[in-house]
């Protein structure tokens, strides 16, 4: 952002926080916590260049995609401070190796939280599918790291959230009451995009699936404490929520009241990483309100000659009053992971 007009940002990793260095500037208009940003490590592009993930002209290629070029450096500079997201790994097909990279990659991210403590908040990457491991890493990141929370991925090697497979998960999240950011991911079914980018319409889909697996298995009414945030205003969510709320409530779905799956779908924040329009404020305000929005930038993968004006906009597009504005631009932030009011220290 240029100077001028500069963001106070907190980056949560794999989601969060941002900060003004002054105080004093802290709580003011500028002031931003981004749940919803990338790190993107050397060591996490050498892993999928070593499991196979093409290179064209220097570029890995996620997902039909490009992984853009990142630096700690870079990502503070260009928010005046982020959330990151740690990436996923669930590309590898081994456990032990899947934690291996996974604990690297925490520690690495710890790291970064520790040279920016006010600035970056860093989010649990899990080595799923894989639960065993995964449940040990979730301790270990919450107890010794003492992370700000937990990221999952829509779908790990297509096991979904609401797979009863991923029980020891959440019956650990809720253990800790530990809050919870979860990231797109593609299906295994790439070839409905015919080679198209996956993350453009995939990645929404998947967020609609994994919430309405977690819905239909029952496992998110099992947890209903845990806070979890999904990203890009929920996928397309809040226009498909009551038609889903309408099968679901039919017998040979599960016979779930409509009411129960509205308040459940209703019960989740989102991030509102390129979900700025008119259209999409407007559905978000009508379906969760400005209590369940927090602010997303998805650096480095969205431009911020994209994301600027996008931030710019929310106000005006969602027609939201200044006080809802707080809500969106931190306050929530501050109230799903409270150990970022602790780094604050107010
Ligand atoms: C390949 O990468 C170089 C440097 O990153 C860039 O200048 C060039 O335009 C790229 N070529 C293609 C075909 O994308
Ligand atoms: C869980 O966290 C919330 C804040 O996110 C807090 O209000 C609540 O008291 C916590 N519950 C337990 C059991 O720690
Ligand atoms: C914007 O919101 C205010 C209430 O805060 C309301 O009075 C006004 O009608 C809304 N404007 C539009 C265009 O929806």
């Amino acid at each position: 952002m240029s100077s001028s007009s500069r963001a106070c940002f907190l980056v949560v990793f794999l989601t969060c926080l941002v900060s003004c260095h002054a105080t004093s500037d802290f709580l003011g208009s500028n002031y931003r916590i981004d749940v919803h940003s990338h790190a993107i490590p050397n060591i996490w592009t050498q892993a999928m260049i070593s499991e196979g993930f093409p290179v064209k002209n220097g570029t890995v290629y996620n997902d039909g995609a490009p992984v853009p070029e990142w630096s700690l450096e870079s990502h503070i500079s260009a928010m005046d401070g982020l959330a990151s997201l740690p990436p996923g790994v669930s590309f590898i097909k081994e456990a032990k190796k899947a934690k291996t990279l996974a604990r690297h990659i925490n520690l690495l991210l710890h790291e970064y939280t520790q040279i920016y403590p006010a600035r970056l908040g860093a989010l649990c990457l899990l080595p799923l599918p894989f639960v065993n491991e995964a449940v040990e890493e979730l301790n270990f990141c919450l107890e010794t790291l003492k992370f700000v929370g937990v990221g999952l991925y829509t779908n790990a090697q297509g096991i979904y959230l609401g797979d009863s497979a991923l029980e020891p998960v959440f019956a650990a999240l809720n253990a800790r009451n530990a809050s919870v950011f979860v990231h797109p991911a593609s299906p295994t079914c790439t070839s409905v995009a015919l080679g198209h980018p996956i993350p453009m319409t995939e990645y929404p889909f998947d967020t609609v699936r994994a919430m309405e697996n977690l819905l239909l298995t029952g496992q998110r009414a099992r947890y209903p404490d845990l806070k979890i945030i999904f990203s890009h205003g929920g996928g397309a969510i809040p226009y498909l929520a009551s038609r889903i709320a309408g099968v679901a409530s039919l017998s040979y779905a599960g016979g779930v009241a409509f009411t129960e799956t509205m308040a459940q779908l209703a019960g989740y924040y989102f991030d509102l990483a390129s979900a700025t329009s008119v259209i999409q404020l407007t559905a978000l305000k009508s379906f969760v309100g400005a209590e369940h929005l927090v602010t997303g930038i998805d650096y480095p993968y969205v431009p911020l000659t994209q994301a600027e004006p996008g931030l710019a906009g929310i106000q005006g597009n969602g027609n939201f009053t200044n006080e809802e504005m707080g809500l969106i631009k931190y306050q929530n932030a501050l109230e799903i992971f409270p150990r970022i009011s602790d780094a604050l220290k107010f």
